[in-house]
């Protein structure tokens, strides 16, 4: 083929040169370092900007003007990278305008939100990590990775690892949680499934550490929003999963929209060029946020764009993201001194040596391939995956007098709600190559698993009405109960009721904040209405972030989160439902009994009038307890645990030792299961306060009827110690004490001294 004789003809005349003129360093740095001295500083600029297709759009729509060119620009060697494009058959053309026509050939990079699956749905990140286990972590975000890099992608901007306290924020459901040591690991596994050992290989793309940093502590919760966070809980909340990842070899960041102590956190050099490119030793790239060059401006730390793209790539910026900010301004930036030249270098020789290790100099097109792509996109194989995770993502919150399982024997169910019959809003927010319309819904996985039984089913209301989707806001339907006779007569003439009920997937996501997080329109009502005339109901939750459902998880006697599940939802739901899985789900993120609560988590501060006085001067809310209504950690089984009183095998350290917990835990119930034991710390007399506890190990143990292991957990210094508001790395002797149990609450304690 002429373009591949071509291409190879290229490649051995850069290779050749480079071995020529650099016998230094990997062959990596050879291959970069002399291409890198063919290029112009335009060119290289060029490396450093990233465009989108015009096919769809993740952010404020671009300026037309600035867009027609697009095709012209590429084939000049001015678009390192593109986002929006995807499937073999575009990424190779638009791949060809690059490689056939600009002057060295240099291949764009394919970049793409695969949050939570490609074509075949995951369940959402957050639904994914009440999982607690990496293994299906790092299995979904590899489906995804095969999926993606056979439709032409190189790059995937996720992970998303902000911890998150607020459940008003929309894009809680694209993250862990609240703890940064779960955030941690959980990143770690998603970075490993997406990018697995070698980037080059089949299968594997780059990785997007991102949003660096603080975006999710937006005040008040609403998206975009200003953020003034101390650097004390920069330190120990919000960068320790970063850390890791970059650790780990993620391969790129993405910085954040928010400021940081009063500046844009894409003009932070202190987090970006100290921290992540000098502490952390980090040798990939980092991409701007779409737009955070730009508004850097609007938020007014800066005149106009030139100044922004100065600040930006000033501070280790190294890729802008639709800003058109690089591009026009850096070199005139360059020759008016106010930007080193090598700082443009050192950016793109980051972005140069991920696309060398992606393999793109070898072949450019390897992903593009339409074969491929046919035979790995949303295969039978995957979707099992997806059941797979989605089983094991699912937190049981109540079950009362053990309503479920529900007996495969029931004659007759009824299968009631909005979300009942959607095979849309399973699929999620960031549903990337998603069909419409295609996951299975409630009723189908039900009517799947129960061929024999009388199935009774009623939508009863509308959650929304008119349209919906990525793009717009939504309009919520109420005050209309004209299907609840339906939904009353299908309770009645049924032994057990299915009420499925929570958030349409578009209500949260980005720019999806909500001031109420309680059940929309009229499904509260729905419930009450059905609960009248059958008491036997179990609640299937769909949503996104933590809802304030204090009613129903007095009232129902049963519930369960199954979040978005993804493309299997309604069979992986009937799964847990019929007890073929026994769920094992915790909660990452803490369920507020109202949003007046919010941000609530469990590892909070003590104040200084923690307990209550027999007055009114204390700490608390004069209309609803402190306490979440369920805590993080929290989730049941359909079998019981029993924990033994947990013993150390010592009763004081020094600081460099490690001291060794072990606790046995046997399953006291009528079914297999699994647990999720857990280990908090507290150090409860710091020179910085810390908080009341904080996770610190856990293991999944799966346990026979009657079966019991004795589990063993050994803490050190990088468990009990602790970032100074500075960053400096402190461990202070004194008692500690560590928290064992099956969630944040219910817990036993032993203590031990770390000495001088
Ligand atoms: C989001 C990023 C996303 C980017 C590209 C932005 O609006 O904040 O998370 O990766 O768009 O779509």
């Amino acid at each position: 083929m002429r373009i591949y004789t071509y291409l190879a003809f290229v490649c051995l005349l850069l290779l050749s040169s480079c071995a020529k003129q650099n016998d230094s360093g990997s062959k990596e740095d050879q291959f970069v370092n002399d291409l890198m001295a063919k290029m112009t500083l335009q060119e290289k600029i060029g490396q450093m900007n990233q465009r989108t297709s015009q096919w769809e759009m993740t952010g404020p729509a671009p300026d037309k003007e600035n867009t027609q060119n697009l095709q012209e620009e590429i084939k000049n060697g001015r678009v390192g990278s593109m986002l929006n494009v995807k499937g073999a058959k575009a990424t190779y053309e638009a791949q060809k305008l690059a490689v056939e026509n600009s002057r060295l050939g240099i291949p764009m990079l394919f970049a793409y939100d695969v949050i939570h699956g490609y074509k075949t749905m995951f369940p959402i990140p957050l639904a994914e990590a009440s999982s607690w286990d990496t293994d299906m972590l790092k299995l979904s975000a590899q489906v995804a990775a095969k999926e993606a890099s056979a439709s032409g992608l190189h790059w995937v901007f996720a992970p998303m690892m902000d911890v998150g306290r607020d459940a008003r924020w929309g894009r809680v459901m694209e993250g862990c949680g609240e703890d940064p040591y779960l955030a941690s690991i959980f990143s770690v596994a998603r970075v490993r499934g997406f990018q697995g050992a070698d980037l080059s290989k089949d299968y594997t793309v780059a990785a997007c550490a991102k949003h660096f940093a603080a975006y999710a502590f937006s005040e008040s919760g609403r998206d975009y929003n200003t953020v003034d966070i101390g650097t004390y809980t920069l330190h120990n909340i919000v960068l320790p999963p970063f850390k890791a990842v970059a650790e780990s070899g993620v391969a790129t960041f993405m910085n954040s929209f928010n400021l940081i102590n009063g500046s844009p956190a894409s003009t932070n050099a202190y987090l970006q060029r100290d921290l992540l490119k000098g502490d952390w030793g980090f040798d990939g790239f980092v991409v701007s946020d779409w737009g955070s060059i730009e508004e850097v401006a609007y938020h007014g730390g800066a005149k106009d764009l030139k100044q922004a793209g100065e600040l930006c790539i000033n501070a280790g910026s190294d890729m802008d993201m639709e800003n058109d900010a690089y591009l026009p301004y850096l070199e005139e930036l360059v020759n008016e001194g106010k930007v080193a030249e090598s700082l443009i270098d050192d950016a793109v020789r980051r972005i140069l040596k991920i696309k060398y290790k992606l393999g793109l100099f070898d072949d450019p097109y390897r992903y593009s391939n339409i074969e491929r792509e046919k035979e790995l996109v949303y295969n039978k194989e995957n979707r099992a995956a997806a059941r797979e995770v989605a089983k094991r993502s699912m937190v049981l919150l109540k079950n009362e007098n053990q309503l479920l399982p529900i007996s495969k024997n029931v004659k007759s169910l009824a299968v009631i709600g909005p979300l009942a019959d959607s095979k849309d809003i399973p699929l999620g927010s960031w549903r990337a190559q998603a069909i419409t319309n295609s996951a299975v819904s409630l009723l189908e996985g039900i009517t799947n698993a129960l061929p024999k039984t009388k199935i009774n089913y009623a939508k009863g209301c509308d959650l929304t009405i008119g349209e919906r989707n990525f793009r717009v806001e939504l309009t919520y339907g109420k005050n209309n109960q004209s299907g609840f006779s339906k939904a009353i007569k299908a309770a009645k003439q049924s032994e057990v009721v299915v009420l499925a009920i929570g958030e349409d997937c578009f209500q949260t996501g980005e720019g999806r904040s909500q001031t109420d997080i309680r059940l929309k329109g009229d499904q509260m009502a729905l419930f009450n209405a059905v609960y009248k005339v059958n008491k036997n109901i179990v609640v299937v939750l769909m949503n996104g972030r933590p809802v304030a459902i204090p009613e129903l998880a007095e009232k129902a006697p049963a519930i369960l989160e199954t979040w978005f599940a993804g493309s299997e939802a309604g069979n992986a739901i009937a799964d847990v439902l019929f007890g073929d899985y026994n769920p094992s789900g915790k909660l990452t993120m803490s369920f507020p009994r109202n949003v007046g609560q919010c941000p609530i988590y469990y590892n909070h501060m003590s104040t200084g009038r923690s307990l209550s006085s027999g007055n009114v001067f204390w700490s608390h809310y004069t209309d609803s307890p402190n306490t979440p209504l369920y805590p993080f950690g929290y989730g049941l089984s359909y079998t019981k645990f029993k924990y033994s009183t947990p013993i150390l095998n010592k009763t004081s350290i020094g600081k460099a030792e490690s001291i060794e917990l072990s606790v046995n835990v046997s399953n006291a119930g009528n079914l297999e299961g699994e647990e999720v034991i857990q280990v908090y710390i507290q150090d409860p007399a710091a020179k910085y306060v810390r908080p009341v506890k904080e996770l610190k190990a856990y293991k999944k143990v799966k346990l026979a009827v009657g079966e019991q292991q004795t589990v063993k957990f050994e803490l050190s210094k990088k468990d009990l110690g602790y970032y100074s508001p500075d960053g400096e790395f402190l461990l202070e002797s004194g008692t500690f004490h560590i928290f064992v149990g099956t969630d944040s609450q219910n817990v036993q304690k032993v203590s031990f001294t770390v000495k001088d």
